[in-house]
């Protein structure tokens, strides 16, 4: 049997976690709108949703948060390696690694699926938050077991007590990211947890995939093209070149959306609420001034803002410096990456496609064709 390549539109697993409507621009966790989720209820509550099948009672919150607080801290190995390597190594490699020196670890090897997404979800974080302050000539701070997920990520990242808009931000932007069906990485993440590997090591996998500008990588490159436009006034031409050259406009277009990434609305309102008014004017006229130029190019094809056109800018206003972008993506998706591995181990079977063998046949050992006996 013959599938499209990039499997588009092939149902290759069945999951209770997360519904996308492509046509009408929904995206759903476990029968909940993520946008409705977003703001409303803790990270920590989507996180229980996600991993333990339903919104969490006060008590159940209590003890999922207090858990979380207390798996923050890192392993002295892995601090080490930060410090060893945080002048020269780029930063989402850095916690991929370091994921897997915490996933090879004794302490780690033992934990249930669960326990363990708990704690690298926990850990995360504090891993890029450590990193950056050693690239920075600071100790990395201790991790505070009294603050949210997302408040402690600032905390650690800046030394200060976070303010409670940049909190809400971030919590809302860690839930708009926790999960997406089987995007790149998601799908790598289950493909490796169908071997029965470890969390980490799926996680691990997961980070790889995520890397790349036509999936994570895109938020840095949307900052990027909105300090190189400088002035709403260049966003036309600037815009017109990029297509003209063949590139493509980072934060723009979806495999699955044929509409605007519902995550986007929301991101834009936080961006909106956060950031200076000439940043935010200068996106939204890049913002329509592609929309316009992507249609005219491809009148037959919806080609919309995604998740991380506006991600860039709610990143920067809450304190997130763009090379760490990718990596707190990274850790708001961990949430969905171990969920979606809970959900493999629990019904598996080892994916192992086919390929249609394209290669030259029956070659002697100089090379040449061999001929019929
Ligand atoms: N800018 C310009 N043209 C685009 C863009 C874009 N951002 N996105 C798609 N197109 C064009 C393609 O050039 C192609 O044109 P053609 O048919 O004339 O060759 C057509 O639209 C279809 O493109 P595909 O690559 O088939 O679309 P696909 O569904 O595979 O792409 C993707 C999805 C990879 C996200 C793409 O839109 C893209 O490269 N966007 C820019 C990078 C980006 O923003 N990545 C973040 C994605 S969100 C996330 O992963 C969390």
């Amino acid at each position: 049997m013959w599938v499209p390549k990039g499997l588009e539109g092939v149902i290759v697993a069945s999951t209770e976690l997360t519904k996308i409507d492509g046509q009408a621009g929904r995206l759903i966790y476990r029968g909940y709108d993520a946008t409705e989720l977003a703001g409303n209820v803790p990270y920590e509550a989507v996180a229980h949703l996600l991993w333990l099948g339903g919104l969490p009672a006060e008590a159940e919150l209590l003890q999922l948060r207090e858990k979380l607080g207390r798996s923050r801290a890192l392993p002295v190995v892995v601090e080490d390696f930060l410090h060893s390597v945080a002048k020269v190594a780029e930063p989402l490699s850095v916690l991929q690694t370091s994921v897997s020196i915490l996933g090879g670890l004794d302490s780690t090897k033992s934990a249930s699926t669960v326990n363990a997404s708990i704690a690298l979800t926990a850990r995360m974080p504090t891993i890029v938050a450590s990193f950056n302050r050693f690239r920075h000539n600071a100790s990395p701070l201790q991790p505070r077991a009294d603050l949210s997920h997302a408040a402690n990520y600032l905390y650690m990242l800046t030394g200060k007590e976070p303010r409670p808009e940049h909190v809400r931000a971030l919590d809302s932007y860690f839930t708009l990211l926790a999960d997406h069906g089987l995007g790149a990485s998601t799908f790598v993440a289950r493909v490796a947890a169908s071997t029965l590997t470890d969390v980490y090591s799926a996680v691990v996998a997961a980070i790889s995939a995520l890397k790349g500008p036509l999936h994570g990588g895109a938020p840095i490159y949307v900052w990027e093209m909105l300090q190189s436009i400088g002035r709403p006034e260049s966003a036309r031409e600037w815009l017109r070149e990029c297509l003209a050259k063949g590139d493509r406009i980072m934060g723009f277009g979806h495999r699955v959306y044929r509409t605007e990434d519902p995550r986007s609305k929301v991101l834009k309102r936080l961006a909106k609420e956060l950031v200076k008014p000439d940043l935010f004017h200068l996106a939204s006229t890049v913002e329509s001034e592609a929309r316009e130029l992507l249609r005219e190019d491809h009148p037959n094809r919806v080609i919309d803002t995604n998740v991380e056109f506006y991600s860039s800018l709610v990143l920067d206003a809450v304190g997130i410096p763009p090379e760490l972008f990718t990596c707190t993506f990274a850790c708001a998706r961990s949430v969905g990456w171990t969920a979606h591995i809970v959900e493999q181990r629990k019904d598996n079977r080892l994916f192992r496609p086919e390929s249609e063998y394209k290669g030259p046949a029956d070659l002697d050992l100089h090379g040449l064709q061999k001929t019929e006996a």
